[in-house]
């Protein structure tokens, strides 16, 4: 293939990329609502800059030597790699290369460059199929440049090499060599190579899910913008789009496709069971040893670890590059867009900088990618096999490789290496356990999101519809699920099916993977997670909701509490999986326990702020501070189904907060704001005197507009402060440290200079965050004190002057004094201060000492040859001495030649000799006071985690409060609500009440406001034409009623309501396919779960209760749930077209009945197409006689004969009806007020 071929294809490709950038993806949603609603985004463009690569097709020359310049570009010395190397071009080189390019020449730059370097003799054992790509110029420094790799394009002739210091001996190679590159395959979006039928089991599955979480993007891949000079270029080669593409490889008959143990009818795991085993693990396959021990070294490694990794994605690093073979490389030419590389196997790359993009590709599609890192040098590896006592092996003659992470939708952790998130949502792992007990179902549960490291635990037991499960899952969706291999309760499978059916689950078998209680207990007590870094002997700090989930009077902490043994099993399962994904000593070590209570257990409870409701799941409430906290009741609970029904966060189009209250409210300037606000929105307040608090401040904020501003724009400055506080805890956890327990501490990584600069830079922008913050609050400490808000004030003001905001301004002080920030965020290191690190002071002196010493020397040289001398030569061959040759003849035995050139000699001496060595031990030394005071920083700065928690609390609330206090500044009719304390009887009157956005955002709907009145009828009947507006007002009223209760101002003219304990919703119209539940059946637990939880204090929202079955058993079931609500007392709004109901509850006092009004003109009772029907979405007193369901046909679209067909087909229903109930009453007369049914009457006709 030509090169202009490789490139038109890598344009073909680029186009239309299925890796849509989220950025593509948001900006197409906000286009407009015809976008949202399809559910749909419109890529904008290539979702990967077009830069292109250059291969050689020009005879080679050798590169000029390059030193270290300013740029930061890599030293090229003398000594340089073996390996030709092909360049990836930058953006400014494009436009200078366009037309070489398109020319099909390669472009001066471009150039390969053969380098000569002494003492390594493996330049010729690369084989041909390596990736052997590099940037001539070192690593890039950013993504930008390296994530241009792709590895099709890439095609190179025999002679290429590879250029990295660890590239993989031909031993290494994982692919056998043959003799000649073959094409790559074009690869075009359409080929789907392998059949997966054609594979047993479906090794590294994706999960199944199309549709992105919440507020998640499908592709969390970084937008990228396309350089104008990559635009032209790419629009010189759209010229050959006319081209027909290469020929696609033959995907059908890859190698790994005829492997016998792949077959389904052969598979087996790990232990050699087959698949209908009960023991069968899916995660491993048996892969026979003499298959293994026919592989090179190097693909033998591969096998072994898929045989480990088998249901996951592998990009095993070989040199700098992640590369994936056999079905792998199929997933990742399908999913990433990536083109084959030539040879017989199925097989791909990227460069080591592009680790981050592809592998959230990856894992938001749902697959498992584990990482796989090289941990030994060449020289490692040979220094090993020289040390071994046994005769090494060809398999031992490989550089050693680890698994350093494996990276799911749950454990996604945005580290350094996996680079930062993009969206602001939490996304949870989640282990559950159930469990019947007496006939009740028990839970436990323990989700963490990884990336925060929080942990909730609870156990609680659950009705038959499984409520408290379903608002557990609605109020933190797991991404990812830990099930125990059990023959489960069918209730709770079928929540989760029907909830969940799309997020990846893990099973895992009890007790060996989900272990028990007392297994878990006694496994943490035998590590050191609770234990402070690097004190492996001193006593383990146990979170205290560990303690307390163990027996009284176990002072070893090895009893589960009979009550906790399932959430204890599910910390179990939790713990077995992170081992398995090495987080679980970064994440443990964190120590971040907090109980996990349903909502209505949790309000129940007097005061319970404790670290189930408080600062601990990250709510940001500090209720410890707020006196207005100790009276309160709980919390408003918003089960599942309320919150799925009344769109609080999810939309139930697209699942974003498009058209939800959040995204109404969501206007937090901080990420962390935002999720503290999701966990609002779930749970409302119950307390009057809370409620007010945030009414003060909210009130407080709108009377300062210039105050909102202000601290807006200061927190809009500030990073995702608690994910940070996170990563800086895992960087300072010894067990990264060099030569730790994690293998990640021994990985050769490439582009380490980059990781740890944006470790640092991590560093540095919390500490920069959190100065910020810390003069902002000085800042407002004058105005703070004039607000009568109490949370204002309290987050506002430092605690050393009766605030809550920590003063830690002596913390950050140290940091700023012990480096200089400036320094470290240009050099990407730290460099510490005299007097902060003796290490390093230490190799400091003996630097100075040695330059002195060298300096001397010189000069004694120079008397001695009587002429001006110097030093010559970089690294390890450096401190030659140089002198003119003319006096050559003064050197005597002691001077070693080692260069020359025209007109001078260098030598080496004894003392130089020395003053090297010295040198370089000096060096070493600095190096590893260097490497390990970065991880000593880190660690010294998440000592103080509970002052950074408690700062990044109060900036959460005052970011919702904000947040609230803007929404209620943008309500054109808003008022802040009044809260009745007195709660003996029940009310709630809204005055003109709009809906929270429906007029704001949805494309100039002139809203109606309407009055609701409940204080005389709790329970009103509301009737009224279909499309009259009833759904509406009834969401609306739900609405209102939550953001009163959240503290906000609410869109009416007046709002007056005592505090609802729980609003109960059955709307809408859905069944659960997926859990085998119809309809009606959905409707009908909704309500029973209405009917057995509400109280006098509830809100309950009926929306046409019955309409999912005959007309008689709906209407009879409509009235004996009516009347079981009016026995309750609660607040009520029930809607119907029942008009029998109507008649049967019109004389009832406690009930009230209203009607939608409309306005019908032409009404005629002969042909309904001819009336006209205005919809005044009004609620008026009393009932209304019709439902206009023929009018809804026709604005619907029914063809008007079928309507007036099914006009007259209903007028025949009515007299039946009539003369039925004629009937009946002269039957009752003459025969003594005997009942017949309805059906008798009618057939006695
Ligand atoms: N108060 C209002 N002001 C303006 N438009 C409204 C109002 N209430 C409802 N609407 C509009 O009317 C449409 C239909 O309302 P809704 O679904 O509430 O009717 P409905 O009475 O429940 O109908 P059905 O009986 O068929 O279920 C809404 O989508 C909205 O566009
Ligand atoms: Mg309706």
């Amino acid at each position: 293939m030509s090169q202009k071929n490789t490139l038109f294809n890598y344009f073909k490709r680029a186009k239309p990329s299925p890796t849509a950038s989220t950025d593509d993806k948001k900006t197409a949603s906000s286009e407009g609502k015809k976008t949202v609603s399809d559910g749909k985004s419109t890529p904008k463009g290539p979702s990967q800059k077009g830069n292109l690569l250059s291969r050689s097709t020009t005879p080679k020359r050798p590169r000029p030597k390059e030193s270290k310049g300013g740029d930061g570009k890599k030293e090229k010395s003398s000594s340089a790699k073996p390996y030709k190397r092909l360049r990836l071009i930058s953006d400014d080189e494009d436009s200078e290369n366009d037309q070489s390019l398109a020319n099909g020449k390669a472009p001066e730059g471009g150039d390969v460059v053969r380098e000569k370097e002494s003492g390594r003799g493996d330049a010729d054992t690369k084989p041909p199929d390596e990736p052997v790509l590099s940037d001539s110029d070192g690593p890039p420094e950013d993504d930008d440049s390296a994530d241009e790799y792709k590895s099709g394009k890439h095609e190179l002739s025999s002679e290429d090499e590879l250029a990295d210091d660890a590239v993989p001996s031909e031993e290494d190679s994982p692919v056998k060599k043959t003799p000649k590159r073959k094409k790559p395959s074009a690869a075009t979006p359409k080929q789907t190579p392998l059949s997966q039928s054609r594979l047993p089991g479906t090794p590294a599955t994706p999960n199944t899910a199309s549709t992105p979480r919440a507020g998640g993007p499908s592709t969390p891949v970084t937008p990228r913008a396309l350089g104008s000079a990559t635009k032209n270029k790419l629009a010189c080669f759209a010229l050959d789009s006319e081209r027909p593409p290469a020929p696609a490889a033959d995907a059908d008959h890859w190698p790994h496709l005829q492997l016998e143990f792949l077959r389904p009818e052969k598979r087996r795991d790990a232990a050699g069971r087959r698949p209908d085993d009960p023991e069968f693990d899916p995660r491993t396959l048996r892969v026979p040893a003499d298959f293994l021990d026919k592989q090179t070294p190097a693909m033998r490694q591969w096998w072994v670890l898929k045989s480990k990794h088998y249901d996951c994605v592998l990009l095993f690093k070989m040199g700098k590059f992640y590369e994936m073979f056999h079905m792998d490389a199929v997933t990742c030419v399908k999913e990433l867009g990536l083109l084959y590389m030539k040879g017989e196997h199925a097989h791909v790359g990227f460069p080591e900088a592009s680790y981050c993009r592809y592998s959230a590709s990856l894992v938001a599609k749902g697959y498992r990618v584990v990482r796989i890192e090289q941990t030994e040098t060449p020289d490692m590896m040979q220094a090993r096999v020289a040390k071994s006592t046994k005769k090494a092996t060809k398999f031992d003659k490989v550089v050693a490789r680890e698994v350093c992470q494996i990276t799911t939708m749950g454990t996604r952790t945005f580290n350094a290496v996996e680079g930062d998130a993009c969206e602001a949502d939490l996304s949870y792992l989640m282990a559950l356990r159930e469990q019947e007990v007496d006939g009740h179902l028990q839970f436990g549960v323990c989700f963490v999101d990884t990336s925060v490291g929080l942990f909730h635990m609870g156990q609680f037991t659950d009705d038959c519809h499984c409520s408290r499960l379903r608002t557990l899952l609605a109020h933190y969706p797991p991404s990812q699920l830990l099930l125990a291999r059990t023959t489960a309760p069918q209730e709770s499978r079928t929540v989760l099916n029907s909830l969940l059916p799309n997020v990846l689950r893990e099973t895992l078998r009890p007790g060996q993977e989900f272990w028990t209680g007392e297994k878990t207990l006694r496994f943490l007590a035998e590590t050191d997670y609770f234990r402070e870094d690097g004190d492996e002997t001193g006593p383990a700090q146990w979170p205290e909701l560990l303690l307390q989930m163990t027996k009284d009077g176990d002072t070893l902490h090895l009893t589960p509490r009979p009550d906790c043994e399932l959430a204890l099993q599910c910390l179990g399962a939790m713990t077995w999986y992170l081992q398995l994904c090495l987080l679980d000593a970064q994440l443990l070590s964190m120590r971040r326990f907090c109980r996990y209570q349903p909502p209505d257990i949790e309000s129940q409870q007097e005061g319970s702020s404790g670290p189930s409701s408080g600062g601990g799941d990250g709510s940001g409430d500090l209720s410890t501070a707020d006196p207005t906290q100790s009276d309160h009741t709980g919390r408003m609970v918003l089960d599942g189904i309320t919150v799925k029904n009344l769109e609080l966060v999810a939309n139930t189009v697209d699942g974003t907060t498009k058209g939800t209250l959040l995204g109404a409210l969501d206007t937090c300037a901080t990420a962390f704001g935002k999720r503290v606000l999701r966990a609002w929105v779930c749970s409302p307040l119950r307390s009057p005197a809370a409620i007010a608090a945030r009414l003060d401040a909210v009130d407080d904020l709108i009377s300062r507009a210039d105050v909102m501003d202000d601290v807006t724009a200061a927190l809009k400055k500030l990073p995702d402060l608690e994910r940070l506080v996170r990563r800086i805890h895992v960087q300072g956890n010894g067990r990264l440290r060099a030569g730790g327990s994690h293998p990640d501490s021994r990985a050769i990584m490439f582009e380490e200079g980059k990781y740890s600069r944006r470790k640092i830079l991590d560093l540095l922008a919390a500490i920069g965050g959190f100065q910020r913050a810390l003069t902002m609050v000085r800042t407002m400490a004058d105005t703070a004190s004039s607000f009568s808000s109490y949370l204002l004030r309290c987050c506002l003001t430092l605690d050393a002057d009766g605030g809550k905001f920590p003063d830690f301004a002596d913390v950050l002080e140290y940091f700023e004094s012990s480096f200089d920030q400036e320094e470290a965020r240009r050099e990407g290191r730290i460099l510490p201060a005299d007097g902060v690190d003796e290490q390093f002071d230490a190799a400091k002196d003996a630097l100075e000492q040695i330059e002195q010493e060298l300096a001397e020397y010189l000069r004694e040289q120079s008397r001695h040859f009587g002429c001006k001398v110097s030093y010559y030569g970089q690294a390890k061959n450096r401190f030659q001495l140089e002198l003119p040759e003319r006096v050559s003849h003064k050197v005597d035995g002691s001077y070693e030649l080692q260069s020359q050139k025209k007109g001078a000699k260098r030598y080496w001496t004894d003392t130089t000799r020395r003053l090297l060595a010295r040198q370089l031990a000096a060096e070493e030394a600095r190096a590893a006071a260097l490497r390990d005071i970065s991880r000593r920083m880190f660690a010294r700065f998440a000592r103080h985690h509970a002052v950074w928690e408690r700062a990044v609390q109060c900036l959460g609330l005052l970011d919702c409060l904000l947040a609230l206090a803007r929404f209620s500044r943008g309500c054109e009719v808003g008022c802040r609500p009044e809260i009745v304390t007195d709660q003996s009887e029940p009310v709630l009157e809204i005055e003109e009440g709009h809906h929270p956005w429906l007029g704001r955002s949805s494309g100039g709907i002139d809203f109606i406001p309407n009055t609701i009145s409940m204080q005389h009828g709790r329970l009103m009947l509301v009737t009224g034409p279909n499309m009259g507006g009833k759904s509406t007002l009834m969401r609306q009223a739900g609405l209102l009623v939550i953001l009163a209760q959240l503290g906000c101002h609410v869109p009416a003219e007046s709002l007056r309501l005592s505090p609802v304990d729980r609003v109960f919703t059955r709307l809408g119209a859905q069944d659960r396919i997926m859990s085998g539940q119809s309809t009606f059946h959905v409707e009908l637990s909704e309500t029973a779960a209405i009917m057995r939880h509400a109280t006098v204090h509830s809100l309950v929202l009926v929306d046409e209760l019955g309409r999912g079955t005959s007309t008689f058993d709906g209407c009879a079931i409509a009235s004996g749930v009516l009347r079981q609500l009016l026995r309750t007392g609660c607040r009520c709004l029930f809607s119907t077209h029942y008009h029998m109901l109507v008649e049967e509850f019109e004389h009832e006092p406690r009930v009230r009945l209203a009607h939608m009004a409309c306005m019908v003109e032409n009404e005629n009772e002969e042909d309904p197409t001819e009336e006209t029907i205005t919809f005044l979405y009004k609620l008026s007193d009393g009932a209304c006689p019709k439902s206009y369901g023929f009018n809804a046909a026709r604005l619907a679209g029914i063809p008007v004969e079928v309507v007036r067909k099914a006009h007259q087909v209903a007028r025949q229903f009515e007299q039946r009806i009539e003369k039925m109930a004629r009937f009946a009453a002269v039957w009752r007369e003459h025969c003594g007020g005997t009942a017949v049914s309805p059906a008798a009457a009618i057939a006695a006709q």
